[in-house]
């Protein structure tokens, strides 16, 4: 969940000599990055520094980071013809950089821990395609998934098309999980996600074969987990806004769950984080396939030591849990 970036020093050095692409796009320190979590704080996986956006600007889509504005696109896609141009690449042609860093962090990590890869959900990244950044109403998106369902099909065929290749790639490359981010997804109902997200997930989800763990996760997505769950995935992710024992019952036990604190909790005390740590490890109750995680990606301003304190307590409670102390 966004371990490596803005909140530690050593990322804000590297970033003040290259751009945040340029850093995706150099596998030496895309490399350098994702590491430097792991060197820091007694994490249990590494995860690949990299975008979900990444494979979008080879499909046509040019995008760049405005200041304190995140992304935002050169020309949003609008009508047939926009999504008629999009090309479905071969990733290991147009990403190499991608596959180069993750099989150095293989090589650096040696083992010591695994290492995730991700990319976005077809949905998530077909609404930056359309609404050319972050968006509150998701309006031109459901816009076309009402008015226009063949101009809205196509597309989530071509993104879908492009992820399956894209994570059978990180696999191949060395990535030991994957983590599907469909991050915007709860602005939608049940019904609309069954009908417009739910075919393309689940093509994706169900490609990867069982070859490594997958995580799929969302926010917001207290109504959609049932449908989550059918689309795909060994574990699904959660953010804060449900009680994790109400969403892991909703899913389902015969599948992992990961979440879900929320990352603004990491600017209050000690002594708060200390409790909700205990409250999210008290609802888990010890069963096996809870991966304790923040709820959503990790905050610019998040004070560093709170960090390495969250990471300490959750390592002291459950290892209290698994015998039977808690
Ligand atoms: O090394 C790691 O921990 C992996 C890093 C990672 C990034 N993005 C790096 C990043 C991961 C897993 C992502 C996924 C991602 N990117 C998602 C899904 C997860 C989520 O948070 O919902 C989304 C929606 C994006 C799109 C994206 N990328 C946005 C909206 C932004 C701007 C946000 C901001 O705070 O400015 C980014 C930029 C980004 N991606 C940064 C990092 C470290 C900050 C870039 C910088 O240095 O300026």
């Amino acid at each position: 969940m966004r371990q490596a970036g803005r909140y530690l020093k050593e990322y804000r050095a590297l970033r003040r000599r290259f751009s945040f692409l340029e850093m995706c796009q150099n596998p030496a320190i895309a490399a350098e990055v994702t590491l430097q979590p792991v060197e820091k704080f007694k994490l249990d996986a590494a995860i690949i520094f990299s975008d979900i956006l990444i494979p979008l600007a080879p499909m046509g889509a040019g995008f760049e980071f405005a200041k304190g504005e995140g992304p935002v696109f050169h020309h949003p896609l609008r009508e047939m013809k926009d999504v008629e141009r999009l090309r479905v690449i071969d990733p290991e042609e147009e990403v190499p950089f991608l596959f180069e860093a993750i099989r150095l962090v293989r090589r650096k990590l040696d083992g010591r821990l695994p290492l995730i890869g991700f990319s976005g959900a077809p949905f998530t990244l077909a609404s930056y395609l359309i609404e050319g950044g972050h968006s509150r109403d998701y309006i031109r998106t459901k816009t076309m998934m009402y008015r226009s369902p063949q101009v809205w099909d196509l597309l989530m065929k071509k993104i879908s098309d492009v992820l399956v290749q894209y994570l059978k790639a990180q696999i191949r490359a060395g990535v030991q999980a994957l983590q599907i981010f469909d991050s915007w997804v709860g602005c939608l109902s049940p019904e609309d996600y069954g009908e417009f997200v739910y075919p393309y997930s689940k093509r994706v989800l169900s490609s990867l074969g069982r070859e490594v763990p997958v995580i799929h996760f969302g926010t917001s997505t207290s109504a959609l987990l049932p449908l989550m769950k059918k689309a795909g995935g060994d574990v699904i992710g959660v953010d804060w806004r449900i009680d994790l024992d109400e969403a892991w019952e909703r899913i389902g036990y015969d599948v992992g769950i990961q979440g879900n604190l929320d990352p603004v909790v990491l600017f209050g005390p000690l002594s708060l984080i200390r409790k909700e740590v205990k409250r999210i490890l008290k609802k888990a109750s010890g069963r096996p396939g809870h991966i304790f995680n923040l709820g959503h990606g990790i905050l610019p301003e998040t004070p560093v030591e709170h960090v390495s304190a969250l990471i300490d307590i959750v390592h002291e409670y459950s290892s209290g849990l698994k015998h039977g102390r808690a």
